[in-house]
C-alpha cells in the first residue's frame, strides 16, 4: 500500500472512533436518546437514569434508485430546539395538553453521486421519545418509492409483551396475548412491553398521514424491526418530496397507568387545522344496532327489518326522554339483501329503503331534539365508497345528520383497487392506499360538518388533533364479538388489557352498556362475560367522545336506577387520572366533566375477584361529595351472578378512601358529585 494511503487510512479510522454522539435528554433529565452514524450507518439508543432501555438501533430508509439512506451516511449538521407549550383539546379525556421536549434535527448526507438528503428528528419527553424521517427538496430527488424502513427498536432483555397479531384476515380484531419478546409474532403497534424492572414501555406511530401503517417483526435478541404494510406490487410506501414520514414513538411509564395519561402522540400531531369546530359535539347515542348482532332483526329489507320508520321512531323517543343525543340507524339504505360483504359495490349511500321514510324520521328527531346518526357500511367496496362520498356527505348534511359511523366488514387483506389504466390488484387493509382513504373520508366529512366514527378503522395515530371531526374508531375487538363470536366472545381480562395497548391510540367505540347480558333465545351459545356493574364502568375505563349505550331501550326499562348512571356518565373530560393498573388484571380511572365540578370513576377487573381502596385526593379540598356507588353485591360473579349489584350514596371528600369490591369480572361506577346543604343533612349518618 502507498504510505499516502495509510495516512488517509488511520485518518478515517480515527475520524471514525471518535465518531461523534449526539445526545438529547427529556427535561426532567430522566430519559437520554443518543445518535450516531456507526461506520455509516445511523444509530440511536436509549438510556433511563443512564440504564439502557433501546439498546444500539439501526435508523433509515431504502428508496428506489439505489438510494440507501441506512449506511454510508455522514452528518452534515445538526440542530437543537426546546419546546415547552400548552395547547387546548376540541374535546378529549384532558382538556390542557403540555408539549415539553428536548429535539434534535439531524442532517445526513449519503456518501452517493449527488450527495442525498435525510433529515431525522429526534424528540424526548419525560414520558416517551419519538423521530421522524423528512426527505426535503432537493436536485435528483423528486418523487420516490420507500422499499423498506430500517427502524429498530431493540430491547435491552426479552421483556413481557401484550400484543395482537398483524397480517391476519380479521385486521385488528384479535384478543391480545402476553408473550415474552422471544415468542411474539410480527404484531401491529401499540405494542407494549414490561421490563424485569417494572417500566412500561409501548411502541405506535403518531401522525399516520400519507404512509403505510407500520407493524413490528422480532428476530433474535429482542431484536424489533419496523415493518411496512407493503402496496401489492411490493412498494412500501410511493411519495415526493419535501416528505415526512409518521413519527415512531416509544412511550416509556413508571407506571402501566402513567401510559394511559401520556399524550405524546397527540403533540407529535399537528394542531387542529379545522377553523370552526363548534359543530364538533361529543355526545352519547342509542341505536338500531344490538338487535342485528343478537339476530332478532335484520340490516337487509323484509320482515325482520330493524331499520323501520316505526322502530326508528321507537329509538328517537326513548333517546329524547333519556337524553341521548343520538340514534344511530343500521341497514337503511339499500345493498344489505343477499351476501353484502361479497357485493359491497352496490351499497346505495343516498337511497333509503322503501320502509325508512328518513324525511318524516328526520322530522320526528329534530322535533324531539334528538340526531339520526348515519350510517355508511362499504364492505370494503372503496371504489363504490369513494364515487358517491361526496353525494353521501350531502345528503345526510341536507337531514341534518352530525355524525356518521363507517365500516370496512372484510378479509383485511383483498381489499380490491382500480388504478387509472384500469388494472386490478388486492390491497392491505393497512397500507397506504387504505390510509389515504381513510383520511380522504374525514377531510371530506369535515367539509360537510360530518364527525367520523369509523369501524374497521385504519389504526388510530393521533389524527383527532388535527382533525377533531374524527371522533372515535372501533379498532379493536368490541362488544359486538359477545353477540357472535364461536370463541363466546371477549374474556373478562379483554378490557382490563384495552386501554394499555389499543387505546393508547386514541378512543374506542367499543359501544358498552348491555344490560341483558345473557340472551339464550338469540344466542344460546353467547353472552356478556361482565357483571352488570362492569359494564357501566367501561364508560369511563375507555374513553369515546362518542359513547354508546348498547342495549335494547327495553333492557334499559327493566333497570333504570342502574341507567342512570349512563345517563349521567360524560364524554368529555377536564382531566383524567389513573388510580390502579395491572395490565391484563385491573384498572382504575377517574375523570372530572368538562362541564361541572363532578368526578367519575371506573374500576374494572378480569376473571378474578379484588378488594383495591381508592383514595379520593382528586376531589377539591375542602369540599363535600356525594359518592353515588354502583357496585357488584356480595355474591357477585359474571359467571352465575352478573345482575347482583348494590346501588348507595356516601358523603365523601378528599381525604376519604372507598373500598372498591370487584366480584371476578366485575366492575364498579362512582359519580362524585358535588355535595348541595341539603345532601349533606340528608346523608350525614351513612356510613
Ligand atoms: C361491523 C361493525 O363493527 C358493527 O358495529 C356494524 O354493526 C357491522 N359491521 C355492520 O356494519
Amino acid at each position: 500500500m502507498h504510505i499516502k494511503s495509510i495516512v488517509l487510512l488511520i485518518f478515517i479510522l480515527v475520524e471514525m472512533s471518535v465518531a461523534q454522539v449526539f445526545e438529547v435528554v427529556s427535561p426532567n433529565n430522566i430519559l437520554s436518546l443518543s445518535f450516531n452514524v456507526e461506520s455509516g450507518v445511523p444509530v440511536y439508543q436509549v438510556t433511563r437514569f443512564g440504564r439502557p432501555l433501546i439498546v444500539s438501533s439501526k435508523l433509515g430508509l431504502i428508496l428506489n434508485n439505489d438510494i440507501d439512506f441506512s449506511s454510508d451516511c455522514t452528518v452534515s449538521s445538526i440542530e437543537r430546539n426546546y419546546v415547552d407549550n400548552t395547547w387546548t383539546q376540541v374535546w378529549g379525556e384532558k382538556k390542557e395538553i403540555r408539549n415539553c421536549y428536548h429535539e434534535l434535527k439531524v442532517v445526513l448526507v449519503k456518501n452517493n453521486q449527488h450527495q442525498s438528503r435525510i433529515n431525522i428528528y429526534f424528540r424526548v419527553f419525560n414520558d416517551g421519545i419519538a423521530f421522524r424521517y423528512c426527505i426535503p427538496k432537493q436536485d435528483n430527488l423528486k418523487e420516490f418509492q420507500i422499499l423498506d424502513e430500517i427502524t429498530e427498536f431493540n430491547m435491552a432483555a426479552d421483556h413481557n409483551a401484550w400484543w395482537i397479531p398483524a397480517y391476519h384476515w380479521n385486521r385488528y380484531e384479535y384478543l391480545y396475548k402476553k408473550t415474552t419478546i422471544s415468542q411474539m409474532d410480527t404484531v401491529h403497534t401499540p405494542v407494549t412491553f414490561e421490563t424485569e424492572n417494572g417500566i412500561y414501555l409501548s411502541i405506535h406511530e403518531a401522525a399516520l398521514t400519507d404512509y403505510a401503517s407500520m407493524t413490528i417483526i422480532p428476530d433474535n435478541n429482542f431484536k424489533l424491526k419496523a415493518d411496512l404494510v407493503p402496496w401489492a406490487d411490493g412498494i412500501k410506501v410511493y411519495a415526493e418530496t419535501p416528505f415526512k414520514s409518521p413519527w415512531r414513538s416509544i412511550q416509556i411509564a413508571d407506571t402501566p397507568g402513567e401510559l394511559i395519561t401520556s399524550y405524546i402522540i397527540l403533540n407529535l400531531n399537528e394542531p387542529c387545522k379545522l377553523r370552526d369546530t363548534s359543530w364538533i359535539r361529543p355526545g352519547k347515542y342509542v341505536g338500531i344496532w344490538w338487535e342485528m348482532h343478537l339476530g332478532t332483526s335484520t340490516w337487509g329489507s323484509g320482515e325482520l327489518h330493524g331499520a323501520t320508520t316505526e322502530n326508528t321512531k321507537r329509538y328517537i323517543d326513548f333517546a329524547s326522554k333519556y337524553g341521548f343525543s343520538g340514534v344511530l340507524v343500521e341497514g337503511w339504505n339499500i345493498g344489505w339483501d343477499g351476501d353484502w360483504i361479497a357485493n359491497s359495490e352496490k351499497f346505495d349511500f343516498i337511497t333509503p329503503y322503501p320502509d325508512f321514510d328518513i324525511d318524516i324520521i328526520t322530522q320526528y328527531a329534530k322535533d324531539k331534539g334528538v340526531r339520526l346518526i348515519g350510517h355508511h357500511e362499504t364492505a370494503k367496496g372503496i371504489h363504490n365508497y369513494e364515487d358517491q362520498m361526496t353525494d353521501a356527505y350531502k345528503f345526510y348534511k341536507k337531514y341534518g345528520v352530525r355524525s356518521v359511523k363507517t365500516g370496512y366488514v372484510g378479509h383485511g387483506q383483498d381489499i380490491r383497487r382500480i388504478d387509472s389504466n384500469g388494472i386490478e390488484s388486492k390491497e392491505w387493509h393497512h397500507g397506504q392506499w387504505m390510509v389515504r382513504h381513510y383520511r380522504k373520508s374525514v377531510k371530506k366529512a369535515a367539509k360537510y360538518k360530518l364527525m367520523i366514527d369509523a369501524h374497521e378503522p385504519i389504526k388510530a395515530t393521533g389524527i383527532r388533533r388535527t382533525y377533531p371531526n374524527i371522533m372515535t374508531r372501533e379498532g379493536a375487538r368490541g362488544q359486538e364479538f359477545n353477540a357472535w363470536s364461536a370463541d363466546g366472545g371477549n374474556p373478562p381480562e379483554h378490557t382490563t388489557i384495552l386501554p394499555f395497548t389499543r387505546l393508547l391510540g386514541g378512543p374506542m367505540d367499543f359501544t358498552p352498556g348491555i344490560f341483558d347480558l345473557i340472551f339464550n333465545d338469540a344466542r344460546p351459545n353467547n353472552r356478556v362475560n361482565t357483571t352488570l356493574m362492569k359494564q357501566l364502568a367501561l364508560y369511563v375505563i375507555l374513553y369515546s367522545p362518542l359513547q354508546m349505550a348498547a342495549d335494547l331501550p327495553e333492557n334499559y326499562l327493566n333497570r333504570l336506577d342502574a341507567f342512570q348512571f349512563i345517563m349521567d356518565v360524560p364524554v368529555d373530560w377536564q382531566d383524567t387520572q389513573v388510580l390502579h393498573a395491572k395490565i391484563g388484571d385491573y384498572v382504575t380511572i377517574v375523570r372530572k366533566d368538562i362541564n361541572s365540578p363532578d368526578w367519575y370513576l371506573g374500576s374494572i377487573t378480569d376473571e378474578e375477584g379484588r378488594n383495591l381502596q381508592a383514595s379520593l385526593q382528586f376531589l377539591d379540598v375542602g369540599k363535600k361529595y356525594v359518592a353515588q356507588i354502583y357496585c357488584d353485591g356480595q355474591n357477585a360473579d359474571w359467571k352465575d351472578m352478573p345482575y347482583e349489584y348494590e346501588i348507595k350514596e356516601i358523603l365523601v371528600d378528599s381525604h376519604s378512601k372507598i373500598d372498591l369490591r370487584l366480584a371476578p369480572g366485575g366492575g364498579q361506577a362512582i359519580r362524585f358529585k358535588l355535595a348541595e346543604e341539603k345532601d349533606i343533612v340528608r346523608l350525614a349518618y351513612i356510613q
